[in-house]
């Protein structure tokens, strides 16, 4: 089965958690934006939530199906996050950032009552960093010795570059750099240190927040973890 059909029979089960009256966090990246869709066509349908979306991106998607919207700062409370994620490890701890929202992302995901992530099976990993680089915002101004000091606690990075050669600029007006880590044994610890580099403004560890995973195989079928 292709990934566009498992993605869709993901969707749907992850649409299903969705229910009248709900604040929904709408994640960033192709699996989440399934979601967006099935459920922007279950709102065309009579289903209603309002989103707060994670990213431009999302935020245009949401609306082109006419989902409702909330600022995050309009938010009290948001009852379900879905996104998805680059790598996931059994504790159900998730490196996020792979399409340059991880910020965002966090921002939104640290106000979800409930948070679900929604993955094809392959992006299951033994250890974060096994398969997939870490995602580092830091400021625009003096980039080059952020990358200097993160390459000085053992974090050597490289500048995410978009096809005509700039720099990819996040929705905070930011800059992605991508560290090989290697598998990781202990991602809370290299969080908080990657956090005390002067010029970082996150990651993309995503630790001890989700709780539950849809994960859709290759022959479509969807299963739930939990935490
Ligand atoms: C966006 O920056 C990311 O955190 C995505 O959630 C993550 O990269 C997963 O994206 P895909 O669903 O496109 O693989």
């Amino acid at each position: 089965m292709d990934i566009a059909e498992r993605l869709q029979r993901l969707a749907v089960v992850a649409a299903d958690e969705v229910r009248d009256g709900m604040v929904v966090g709408l994640g960033t990246g192709s699996t989440a934006s399934a979601v967006i869709r099935e459920l922007g066509a279950r709102a065309q349908q009579g289903l209603r939530f309002r989103g707060v979306a994670t990213s431009q991106r999302t935020e245009a998607l949401a609306a082109s199906f006419g989902i409702p919207l909330l600022g995050l700062d309009e938010a009290t409370r948001i009852d379900l996050g879905i996104d998805g994620a680059d790598e996931i490890d059994p504790h159900l701890d998730l490196i996020k950032g792979g399409g340059g929202a991880l910020l965002i992302e966090k921002l939104v995901a640290l106000q979800c009552d409930d948070y679900l992530v929604v993955s094809a099976t392959e992006k299951s990993s033994p250890a974060l960093g096994t398969n997939f680089r870490l995602p580092i915002e830091v400021i625009a101004l003096g980039h080059r010795h952020t990358m200097d000091r993160l390459a000085a606690v053992g974090l050597p990075t490289t500048l995410r570059v978009l096809d005509d050669g700039h720099p990819l600029v996040t929705d905070g007006g930011h800059l992605i750099v991508d560290a090989t880590t290697g598998p990781m044994a202990d991602p809370a610890a290299l969080g908080a240190r990657i956090k005390s580099v002067t010029g970082v403004v996150d990651h993309g560890l995503f630790v001890g927040i989700a709780r539950r995973a849809l994960l859709v195989d290759h022959a479509g079928a969807v299963t739930e973890t939990r935490r």
